[in-house]
């Protein structure tokens, strides 16, 4: 979301590793103007009305191999533009589908890399942390598979030299996860 974002230094390197191995399609949420899932919404989707770009954003996701989820820690989650997005590609028939006893997800990804920056002291897993457990709960119902956590904490607390050093070691730990990703 910030242009000096940190996440975003912890996240360009990996994705650049991946690069190597996948063709990267990138999709950024600043500035973007999903709406809000209301009801009216509900009513053009009951009808059959769903933006063609969004169905082939949500098309495009259903068929990708691999995920890479970066974003900021905000308010004990992730920002609301990413629950707003998630809630747009979550389609019917395109990310998930159901029969007469349950819900099942289509997405071809088994496996999620999740980056992130926190500000306060707060681990992945903490009850305090709010993003992990909806990526998990969001990937049981899309079929995403494993979501993997690359993260640094305390960042709105550290020196400038210790944010370095928390940058390159997520960074160094990242790159670890990306050669078997
Ligand atoms: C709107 C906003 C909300 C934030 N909420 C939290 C929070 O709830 N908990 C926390 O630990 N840090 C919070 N932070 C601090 C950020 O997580 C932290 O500065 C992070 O490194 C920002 O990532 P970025 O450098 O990629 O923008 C918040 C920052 C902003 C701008």
């Amino acid at each position: 979301m910030r242009p000096e974002s940190r996440t975003l230094r912890i996240a360009e390197p990996l994705i650049a590793e991946l690069s190597k191995r996948y063709e990267i399609e990138t999709i950024s949420l600043e500035g973007s103007d999903y709406p809000c899932v209301d009801y009216k919404v509900l009513i053009d989707r009951n009808n059959g009305i769903v933006p063609e770009e969004y169905a082939d954003t949500a098309r495009r996701i259903a068929a990708a191999d691999r995920i890479v989820i970066a974003a900021p820690f905000w308010d004990m989650s992730f920002p609301s533009i990413l629950k707003v997005f998630f809630e747009n590609m979550s389609l019917f028939g395109i990310t998930f589908n159901t029969n007469e006893r349950e819900c099942y997800g289509l997405c071809r990804c088994d496996k999620v890399l999740y980056i992130t920056t926190r500000g306060m002291n707060i681990t992945s897993g903490s009850p305090l942390e709010q993003a992990t457990p909806y990526l998990n709960a969001l990937s049981f119902l899309w079929g995403l598979g494993e979501i993997i956590t690359v993260s640094a904490q305390n960042l709105d607390y550290s020196s400038p030299e210790e944010i370095e050093t928390k940058i390159h070691d997520a960074i160094r730990r990242g790159l670890d996860i990306c050669k078997e990703f």
